[in-house]
């Protein structure tokens, strides 16, 4: 049997611990792209994670390169390259230097692997999905962005935190973009099926909401860079979904054509991923506040999506849905 191919654009701290979590799930072979400047760079950690095969067990070939031709036959693209802010930065102070990173890597990408899934890690997110999306023709359903894996993930976490139980028995759901307006919904948030109201007040649960849509600026605050472990775990968690066709309900900026009243952007939203990529988009009953921040975080994507057009025209209109 074929073993499954992951290519893993950007060999930086994101890019590289995807190489690792996808290697430890022995997801299938992967290669590591970066630029030619740092092809030493993809290489050398490619050679060092292949070298804890024998130890950690797990069958795939991990390899380092510059040359796109390497990722022919990719099942997924996993799209981490671009620099990641520094202390005092915002994401969307990213998107001048990345727009153009996400929108060159996605040409190639859609010559050398054009039947892929593409998963863009990049910030600013929700318009770096859309950016790859134009640049590369994909249709909607191949490409998919990786946020709401993580903010919800931290949400999860600062929830197991306060109540002292086990992350794996909270279960919760996020909306919106990949910034400090995104959406997490207590209303649909539970612990072990018991609704997450009935188990902690409403100030702390509050105080959770807040610490998931800062939580990536406190890591940037603590260590000078952006976060990677849990990031690069909730790429490769929607890659494993894909590549195992397991049909896994996850929150991923998805393209909304009238869902959640978006209108034709990458918004994070519910969605099932499986081997089709993203296969289609859960809609849930928001209530009248919900609604009003899911419209606030969906008028900011817009607005970064305008800037992403007005510095590439060409990447304005409609492509392929
Ligand atoms: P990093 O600086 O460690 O790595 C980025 C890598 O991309 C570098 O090795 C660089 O050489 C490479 N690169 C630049 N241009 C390239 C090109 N044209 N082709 C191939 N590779 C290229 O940065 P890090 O921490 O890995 O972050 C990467 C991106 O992921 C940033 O934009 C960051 O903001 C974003 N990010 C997104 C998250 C999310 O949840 N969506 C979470 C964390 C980071
Ligand atoms: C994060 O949320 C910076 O998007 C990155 O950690």
């Amino acid at each position: 049997m074929r073993r499954a191919k992951i290519s893993v654009i950007g060999a930086g701290n994101v890019g590289a611990t995807c190489a690792h979590w996808a290697a430890a799930k022995e997801l299938g072979d992967i290669v590591l792209v970066d630029i030619p400047d740092k092809e030493g760079v993809a290489k050398g950690k490619a050679l060092d994670l292949f070298c804890a095969a024998p130890m950690e067990r797990f069958d795939a070939n991990v390899t380092g390169t510059a040359d796109y031709a390497d990722t022919v036959d990719s099942d997924v693209v996993i799209v981490t390259a671009g620099i990641p802010r520094k202390p005092g930065m915002s994401r969307d102070d990213l998107i001048a230097t990345n727009v153009k990173i996400v929108k060159s890597v996605s040409e190639q990408i859609a010559k050398s692997a054009p039947d892929a899934v593409m998963i863009v890690v990049s910030n600013p997110l929700d318009a770096m999905v859309y950016t790859a999306w134009k640049a590369s023709g994909f249709p909607t359903h191949r490409i998919v962005g990786q946020a709401g894996c993580l903010d919800v993930a931290r949400f999860r976490a600062f929830i197991a935190m306060e109540l002292g139980c086990s992350v794996e028995d909270i279960q919760a759901l996020l909306l919106g973009g990949h910034g400090d307006d995104m959406v997490p919904l207590p209303r649909y948030t539970s612990v072990h099926g018991i609704p997450v109201t009935q188990l902690l007040p409403n100030a702390t649960i509050q105080a959770c909401v807040d610490r998931a849509k800062k939580g990536g600026g406190e890591i940037v605050k603590l260590m000078g860079t952006s976060a990677y472990y849990a990031p690069a775990s909730g790429a490769v968690q929607m890659a494993e979904a894909i590549i195992r066709d397991k049909k896994r309900i996850l929150p991923c900026a998805a393209f909304c054509e009238n869902e959640y009243g978006v209108g034709g952007y990458f918004v994070g939203v519910p969605c099932i991923l499986g081997a089709g990529g993203m296969e289609k988009v859960i809609e849930i009953e928001l209530d009248s506040d919900e609604q009003t921040l899911m419209d606030e975080s969906i008028s900011h994507v817009k607005e970064l999506v305008d800037i992403v057009q007005k510095t590439f025209p060409e990447l304005a209109g409609k492509v392929s849905v």
